[in-house]
């Protein structure tokens, strides 16, 4: 047992190496001179635009990364070795690894035969048929790297590196529309995603334009009017990132009015931006790029003092479990604690840090952001998501007329 742990801890650590070796390629020029050839050889397809800079990218780029992983390799194995401990010999499996991806790059560097289809995992051809993944490296996380922003997306295993350094998800560039933008958190939202290099669109349901405050300067945001009775009427064909913000809370009411309202507003209307949203997820790029984050709340799993407030955010957050299941790209949620705003002025948390740490969070990759106050939040939301979503996994069924993907070269043919 103790040596699978240090096998598994030597290659992690190899793959550590391997990310913050591509991470220094592109800081220091020196290197990237090496690496550029890399970048050369792909088209947006992940085709090869040229066999003859593929080969040398080899030899540039690949092969010298793999020695240096080797070097990483050799020590951890050498080091482990002198502390005795029990196991720890299983740290060569490290060097084991390396040499595998050294052979590889030879053989794809030297032309053989299939070596670049059977080794070059994530610059394989062909539809993507999955979002960016959470914890391991995918085609399509990989592809960002290469075609969304080269300064971002560095890992190639593991997404480890890329959570502790923040570049997991790259704002820079994408245009980011916010829900309930007028509203605390809306606002405070749009402020964070614009330093973070978004282009931000403020969604709201009031005839004026929203108006932001960034470092004493008041900036009119892009703004569009839409009502939760016309969602087919937003435009959302621009749109890379959907933030679902907008909600009410009725406190104590439970007229038949407020139930509507709740369920409209928290849930109906969210469902269908996310329905709609989902539905212009077409190509690959699309797939790679396009997100939908939707601000549910710890009231999915506990009290809010607001029973038409926990039914309708329970709602959402369970709709959202379910349509994930199947989602064409990216899905996160938001569980926040309570925050001061015009619907909960008795929060504790302010809504600046609260919109801070979400940006921050997302930009790790993290698929469910929580921030609260609350440690018990941090103990059932988990396991709450978990067991809702292995649950509905079993007892139901994707859609049989799922969209079959389009490949980028069909898109853009
Ligand atoms: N405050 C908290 O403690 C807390 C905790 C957890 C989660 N949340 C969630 O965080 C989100 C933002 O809340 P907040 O605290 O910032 O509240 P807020 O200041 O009241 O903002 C909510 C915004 O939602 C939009 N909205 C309200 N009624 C609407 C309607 N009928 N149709 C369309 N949009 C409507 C409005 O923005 P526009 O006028 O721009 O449309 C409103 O300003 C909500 O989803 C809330 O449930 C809040």
């Amino acid at each position: 047992m103790l040596g699978v742990l240090w096998a598994v801890g030597a290659v992690f650590v190899v793959e550590l190496v391997r990310d913050t070796w591509h991470w220094l390629s592109h800081v220091w020029p020196w290197l990237y001179r090496h690496h550029v050839w890399h970048h050369r050889v792909f088209r947006r397809d992940l085709s090869v635009a040229s066999l003859e800079i593929y080969r040398k990218a080899q030899f540039y780029n690949d092969l010298p990364e793999c020695a240096v992983m080797l070097v990483f390799a050799i020590a951890i194995w050498q080091l482990s070795l002198l502390s005795h401990l029990p196991g720890a010999a299983a740290s060569s499996l490290g060097i084991l690894y390396t040499a595998g991806f050294m052979l590889a790059a030879i053989a794809r560097g030297l032309g053989w035969p299939r070596a670049r289809e059977l080794t070059d995992v994530t610059h394989k051809q062909g539809p993507f048929t999955e979002p960016p993944s959470a914890w391991f490296v995918n085609r399509t996380y990989h592809w960002r790297h290469h075609f969304d922003n080269d300064n971002a997306y560095y890992c190639s295993t593991f997404t480890f590196l890329d959570g502790l350094m923040g570049t997991a998800l790259s704002l820079k560039g994408k245009t980011v529309a916010v829900t309930g933008a007028s509203g605390t958190l809306g606002r405070a939202l749009l402020v964070h995603l614009r330093q973070a290099g978004a282009k931000v669109v403020a969604f709201t349901s009031r005839p004026e334009d929203v108006v932001i405050d960034i470092a004493g300067e008041t900036t009119v945001i892009p703004t569009r009017q839409w009502s939760v009775e016309r969602v087919e009427a937003v435009d959302l064909r621009d749109i890379d990132i959907l933030v679902i913000n907008h909600g009410i809370n009725v406190y104590g009411a439970r007229t038949p009015d407020a139930i509507q309202r709740s369920l409209a507003v928290n849930a109906a209307s969210a469902l269908a931006l996310m329905d709609a949203f989902l539905a212009m997820v077409q190509t690959d790029a699309d797939r790679a790029r396009k997100e939908v984050w939707v601000n549910t709340s710890e009231a999915e799993v506990s009290p809010a003092l607001s029973p038409l407030y926990e039914i309708s955010k329970r709602l959402l957050g369970q709709l959202v479990t379910l349509k994930r299941l199947d989602a064409p790209c990216t899905v996160r949620k938001i569980i926040l604690g309570p925050f001061k705003s015009a619907l909960n002025p008795y929060g504790v948390m302010s809504a600046e840090r609260v919109a801070a740490a979400v940006v921050r969070k997302a930009q790790s990759g993290q698929h469910n952001i929580i921030v609260t106050i609350n440690p018990l939040t941090w103990i059932v939301w988990p396991l709450h998501e978990v067991l809702t979503s292995l649950y509905f996994r079993w007892f139901s069924k994707a859609a049989s007329s799922a969209p079959t993907p389009v490949s980028e070269a069909e898109s853009l043919s």
